[in-house]
């Protein structure tokens, strides 16, 4: 079985049960199984958190509700744009400090779980190096309490990949009035182990987007990746000739075993998104990365801090995405358990 197919399958049954039975989201664990409409919806509410100089709103959509934060992986964009999401939106919110937790005595995931639950918690946001473990939590231990990815292994990264399209969505659609279908994108670097790459080619994709390209070393693209529905490109100037967008992704070091690269040197000479290859891109092409970056590995300097970069905008979006999901998914759990 090759890397695609037991991503499809996990796929496959991870795809459901984050609906409510009328469509809204009550769990939000996965891109995949959501219709274009739907990620629209996500991309409708996050805009109406900025006001009209396109600063965020605070709102009381989670007030008496308590949302708790359970990072069992590192993380500081994610899990700090979480937190001003949730208090941006008046929940109580409790950090779990997973270091000094009895997670470290022994104790199961599940028995945590469930005391956590015992304290009144409406939501866990929720980061683990193991893919699948944001599904498991949703269906088997805690399913009446939402659950939030915020990434799992090298599954899925949701909230990123929506807070990518909101980005586009702003900085491409609302700017300058072009529609996803009508953009090429690329992405570049370890598409193998990326949880990002999987969750944006899916929400490109069910938003419309035809020409999405792909740009790695054969040692960093998934087998079977033609699958997908994307161009395959080992060559960076073939690959970025004429796209709207460039998104550039970190080589996972703790998720490769052996060493798939020959020098980091050799990477960026190769694949190093740089100010001359970025010319080859449309003129005012965004240049996009989820962060951590490696400065003269995946990208060079003066491109991460240029004209064309949105990085620092992805962050600030990363808070208006986290509050819209966060709201629709308490709302579809409240309306699953009958409270409204
Ligand atoms: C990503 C992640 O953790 O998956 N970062 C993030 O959430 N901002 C990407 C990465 O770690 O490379």
């Amino acid at each position: 079985m090759n890397d695609i197919d037991t991503r499809t399958r996990l796929h496959q049954s991870l795809a459901h049960p984050q609906l409510t039975s009328d469509g809204g989201i009550r769990h939000f664990i996965c891109v995949e199984g959501l219709s274009c409409v739907q990620l629209e919806c996500i991309l409708d509410k996050a805009m109406g958190y900025f006001d009209a100089h396109g600063r965020l709103v605070n709102t009381d959509e989670l007030a008496g509700k308590t949302v708790m934060n359970l990072f069992f992986e590192n993380s500081t964009r994610t899990r700090t744009t979480f937190e001003a999401a949730q208090k941006r939106l008046g929940a109580n919110v409790l950090n779990l400090d997973i270091a000094k937790s009895s997670t470290n005595k022994g104790e199961t995931l599940r028995d945590t779980l469930w005391n956590l639950e015992a304290m009144s918690a409406d939501m866990f946001v929720v980061r683990h190096s193991s893919s699948g473990a944001a599904h498991f939590m949703a269906t088997e231990v805690t399913p009446n309490v939402a659950i939030i990815n915020a990434g799992d292994g090298w599954h899925a990264h949701p909230t990123q990949a929506m807070l990518d399209m909101l980005t586009i969505h702003r900085e491409l659609c609302v700017k300058y009035g072009k529609s996803f279908d009508e953009l090429s994108v690329a992405i570049i670097g370890d598409i193998k182990h990326s949880r990002v790459a999987r969750s944006d080619i899916c929400a490109l994709q069910t938003l419309g987007v035809k020409d999405l390209r792909v740009i790695a070393p054969k040692t960093l693209l998934p087998k079977g990746i033609k699958r997908y529905g994307v161009s395959v490109f080992e060559n960076m100037e073939q690959g970025l000739a004429g796209v709207d967008v460039i998104i550039g992704l970190r080589i996972q070091n703790e998720r490769i075993g052996s060493p798939l690269l020959p020098s980091t040197n050799e990477y960026f000479k190769n694949y190093g998104i740089t100010e001359s290859r970025v010319k080859l891109a449309k003129p005012n092409a965004l240049v996009m990365h989820p962060g951590p970056m490696n400065r003269g590995v995946e990208i060079a300097s003066g491109v991460a801090d240029g004209h064309q970069s949105v990085i620092l905008k992805q962050v600030n979006n990363g808070i208006a995405v986290r509050m819209a999901v966060m709201a629709m998914a308490m709302q579809g759990q409240d309306k699953a358990k009958g409270l409204i």
